[in-house]
């Protein structure tokens, strides 16, 4: 073959490379932009019970198209050949997904809470070596474009390392492996707000670097504060206002993610981070409006000072007289009934009385009554708890209504069935000033003719560790036992 076939032959190939990179790059954008709307959607649908299981589809169904946009793309992309490549993603994959798989199945829904408070760790860590990968690959020199991009660094790493060891501290907090009193430094604040001057000069320090040597030191004094930032403001933070806080780093690791995609210019990252930030800060939000605290002093650390879960033996104060009943005469109640109203709490979860509670809606809608459950907005000990319990034991979507959605209608109830609720249907939130949970938005179940509760015991206060006076009003009537057990009784005599 002649040089100037050899040449032909050279180009051709390279320009048949060019060119299926330029398609598979515009192919990995479609994809993204794909995956992207189908996370939105997911979201949209994942707002209502009767659409969730929708969401998750389209949320699967993104997440398959970024996941094999991003390995095509790498294989193209690799300088070592595809298959090393391919290998270390395969690898990573099934050590990953096999993890992923035996938690999933193996969590109780009561760990919840924890378990998601380490993945969300692990997000934060990679937020740090993307953000370090990247600085290493392309460290400071002269030009705006480096200024930009150091700074993307700095801020992958600090949002990386306050939500690392912040979701590790909650980790540990959740599962009791580490005491959960707030730990309260002097001038907690003050110390935060240094810390994050410091990181503010720092990063600014690393901008001006030119080199990896002169970027290290400010990268690695701020890793280091950062990660101090992020553990102090998790250990100054109550155990038991631990689940606001989860959520928050729910909304921090989105954030982190977000400033990994600035760092490697994936767009996908970039809104998927977003998204997951700005919805895990709406939802702790939510949260604070429930149980009455302010949103503001959850985002700064150091909340839940005092909010720790009371001891729940403490002496009572002398409400009166409290009449106790039998699942006989609740039945005949419910018997009578035409209206029902169910409101589940920590209590149900506790027992899994779920299913048989599904039972007895079911059996008093086909004998003619009109059931509803009223749901608080933080009933249980996780966001959408007694809703999960719910869907589980395939109760209709169209009966399970929020606290709102029923409060005003409460005295057209017949009877109120509360199964393990406690500190969400206790009128001292609206009747005492200085309670403990004085202000809090609570389900007027009084209202109702009859009030039936669900619970084992008289001496056990809720999760606040303060009394319900409801329990001893002239129509409530206590019914004291394993919720599981009492509903079961209770089907049996209807
Ligand atoms: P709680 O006020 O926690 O009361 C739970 C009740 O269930 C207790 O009265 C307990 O009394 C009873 N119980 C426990 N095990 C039971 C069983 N096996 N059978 C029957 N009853 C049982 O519940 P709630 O009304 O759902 O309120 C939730 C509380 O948690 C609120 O204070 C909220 O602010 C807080 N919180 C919620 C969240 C989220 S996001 N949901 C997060 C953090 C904190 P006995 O022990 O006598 O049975």
């Amino acid at each position: 073959m002649d040089t100037s076939s050899i040449t032909f032959v050279t180009n051709s190939a390279g320009s048949a490379c060019a060119g299926l990179f330029g398609f598979a790059s515009h192919a990995q954008q479609v994809a993204y932009l794909l995956a992207a709307m189908l996370f939105i959607l997911a979201l949209a649908n994942l707002s209502h019970q009767k659409t969730a299981q929708r969401g998750n589809t389209l949320g699967i169904i993104g997440m398959a198209a970024a996941l094999i946009a991003t390995i095509a793309a790498t294989m193209l992309d690799s300088t070592n050949g595809a298959m090393p490549a391919i290998a270390l993603i395969a690898a990573a994959m099934v050590v990953g997904g096999a993890i992923g798989v035996w938690k999933a199945r193996s969590v109780q829904m009561t760990a919840m809470p924890e378990l998601v408070a380490l993945l969300h760790s692990f997000v934060g860590a990679s937020a740090v070596l993307v953000g370090y990968n990247s600085f290493l690959s392309a460290p400071g020199e002269a030009g705006v474009t480096s200024a930009f991009h150091l700074g993307e660094v700095g801020l992958a790493v600090l949002i990386g390392a306050v939500t690392f060891t912040g979701s590790i501290v909650a980790y540990l907090k959740l599962s009791g492996k580490m005491a959960g009193k707030p730990l309260m430094l002097p001038g907690r604040n003050a110390l935060n707000a240094a810390a994050l001057a410091m990181c503010a000069v720092l990063i600014a320090w690393l901008i001006q670097t030119r080199g990896i040597d002169a970027g290290l030191l400010p990268l690695g004094i701020l890793t280091v504060i950062a990660l101090v930032l992020g553990a102090h403001l998790v250990l100054a933070i109550g155990g038991g206002d631990m689940p606001v806080v989860v959520s928050m780093l729910n909304s921090y690791s989105g954030w982190a993610a977000a400033m990994a995609g600035f760092t490697l210019n994936n767009d996908l990252l970039i809104i998927t981070g977003a998204l997951v930030g700005s919805s895990g800060a709406y939802l702790s939000y939510i949260m604070c409006q429930g149980m009455n605290r302010s949103f503001v002093s959850v985002i700064l650390g150091g909340f839940g000072e005092g909010a720790e879960p009371k001891d729940s033996t403490m002496p009572a104060k002398n409400l009166g007289q409290h009449h106790e009943t039998s699942a006989e005469n609740v039945a005949k109640l419910l018997r009578e009934a035409k209206r029902v109203m169910i409101v589940p709490g920590y209590g149900m979860a506790v027992a899994q009385a779920q299913f048989p509670v599904a039972d007895l809606a079911k059996r008093l809608i086909a004998k003619g009554a009109i059931v509803q459950f009223g749901i608080h907005p933080v009933a249980g000990r996780m966001p959408g708890h007694m809703n999960v319990l719910l869907a589980e034991a395939k109760v209709p979507y169209d009966i399970v209504f929020e606290m709102d959605e029923v409060n005003d209608e409460m005295n057209d109830v017949d009877v109120v069935l509360i199964i393990g609720a406690n500190d969400t249907v206790n009128p001292s939130a609206i009747d005492e000033p200085d309670s403990p949970i004085a202000g809090m938005p609570v389900l007027r179940v009084w209202e109702a003719r009859h009030v039936v509760v669900l619970k084992r015991s008289m001496g056990n206060a809720g999760y606040a560790g303060v009394q319900n006076p409801l329990f001893y009003n002239d129509n409530t009537l206590m019914l004291l036992d394993d919720a599981k057990h009492s509903v079961d009784a209770i089907l049996n005599d209807l």
